[in-house]
């Protein structure tokens, strides 16, 4: 597999103007407005060798138009755009091609050419570069066996699934031994089975290449199942950023929360309904818990210690990142009016986050 091992320096070209230890890329303060649209507004973001970084945000956020500047289809206004340490925003044309080819990209539609085969198709980068047609095809087939379809070699992308096709974009974005890869939507055409075995197959490929791989998309299961950073963006800003698991758990920007809404545990519409704001019976409570506080015993201290003062109404435990990240709801009874209050002062005492969600009778 060794052959796969992209080179650490752009071949033929002229060392990083500076040294970036492992940052691929490196985004300062960038720019770009539509007529008077701010499709990026101010966007600071890097990511270093090996990383797999999600970017998230709603339709019209800014992440194409992110894409796009960190490729050189697109010039920012203003701001710093460094890939392997050198600042595209001050390349020529002329001087952006050779960088151009550090740089993978797999689109949400495959974008591969109908009338090529498969293998014509994963070449077509190298045979845009002048490599020998034998080293090329040579090429196509190695990069066949890793994304999974050696048998699909003199196959025409009509005869193939979408989940094949996108094995292609990804095994042609690789053709040229990128330093990093770009993903726009990778998934977003294909059933949730077909997504699942295309999100292995790049983290499969970040692990054995040492890939940094930018993953665009508006979907956080995306996010979650393989990327070890998160961004989020909203209006051409990056309102919160972190690493997977603790923004799963602790999401700041309401932005955040609402993405997250249909993979975190979410209080039972027909209770959030009729949930009083100031009394009844019982006090809704929500309970956030991550890392080593989700891992101890907790409910079973909070029985022991404050025997039937609560019952559990929804939620659960998911592992992201190895981590456990934990959301629960529970009923307190109120007929001691200071028991939600000991409950809550028991759970934050353990590092819980504690919100009081309303009442219910
Ligand atoms: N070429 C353009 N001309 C004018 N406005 C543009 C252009 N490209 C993007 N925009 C605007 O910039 C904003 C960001 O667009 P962009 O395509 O980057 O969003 P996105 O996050 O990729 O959205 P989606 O999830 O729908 O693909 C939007 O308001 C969009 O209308
Ligand atoms: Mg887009």
């Amino acid at each position: 597999m060794n052959s796969f091992i992209p080179a650490t320096s752009i071949d033929g070209q002229a060392p990083p103007e500076r040294s970036t230890g492992d940052e691929i890329i490196r985004l300062v303060d960038v720019r770009r407005r539509f007529g008077t649209t701010p499709a990026l507004d101010g966007i600071s973001l890097t990511a270093r060798r090996g990383e797999i970084v999600g970017i998230i945000g709603r339709s019209g956020a800014g992440k194409s138009t992110l894409i796009r500047c960190l490729n050189g289809l697109e010039r920012a206004d203003s701001g710093e755009i460094h890939i392997e340490g050198r600042d595209i925003a001050r390349l020529s044309e002329k001087e952006l091609q050779p960088l151009r080819r550090r740089i993978g990209m797999v689109f949400q539609h495959f974008n591969l050419l109908s009338a090529k085969t498969v293998e014509e198709n994963i070449a077509l980068p190298l045979k845009i570069e002048g490599v020998a047609k034998a080293e090329r095809l040579q090429r196509a087939r190695e990069l066949l066996e890793l994304v999974g379809l050696s048998d699909k070699a003199k196959a025409y992308p009509s005869a193939l699934s979408g989940g094949q096709k996108q094995r292609v974009g990804i095994a042609r974005a690789l053709a040229a031994r990128p330093a990093l890869l770009l993903s726009d939507e990778a998934t977003s055409a294909l059933d949730p089975e077909t997504t699942r075995s295309i999100l292995a197959l790049l983290k499969d490929i970040n692990r054995k290449l040492g890939l940094t791989i930018l993953l665009i998309t508006h979907e956080m299961e995306v996010v979650r199942s393989i990327a070890d950073r998160v961004a989020v963006i909203d209006a051409g800003r990056i309102v919160e950023e972190g690493s997977v698991w603790s923004v799963f758990a602790n999401p700041q920007a309401s932005i955040t929360a609402s993405l997250l809404g249909g993979i975190r545990p979410q209080l039972p519409e027909h209770i959030a309904a009729r949930l009083s704001q100031t009394s009844g019976a019982e006090a809704i409570l929500s309970v956030d818990l991550a890392g080593p506080a989700a891992q101890g015993a907790l409910f079973a201290e909070l029985s022991a210690t404050l025997p039937r003062s609560f019952r559990l109404v929804h939620g659960g435990i998911d592992h992201i990142q190895n981590q456990p990240v934990a959301r629960f709801f529970i009923a307190v009874p109120t007929r001691d009016a200071t028991l939600p209050a000991r409950v809550g002062d028991f759970l934050k005492a353990r590092s819980a986050r504690v919100e009081v969600l309303g009442y219910d009778n």
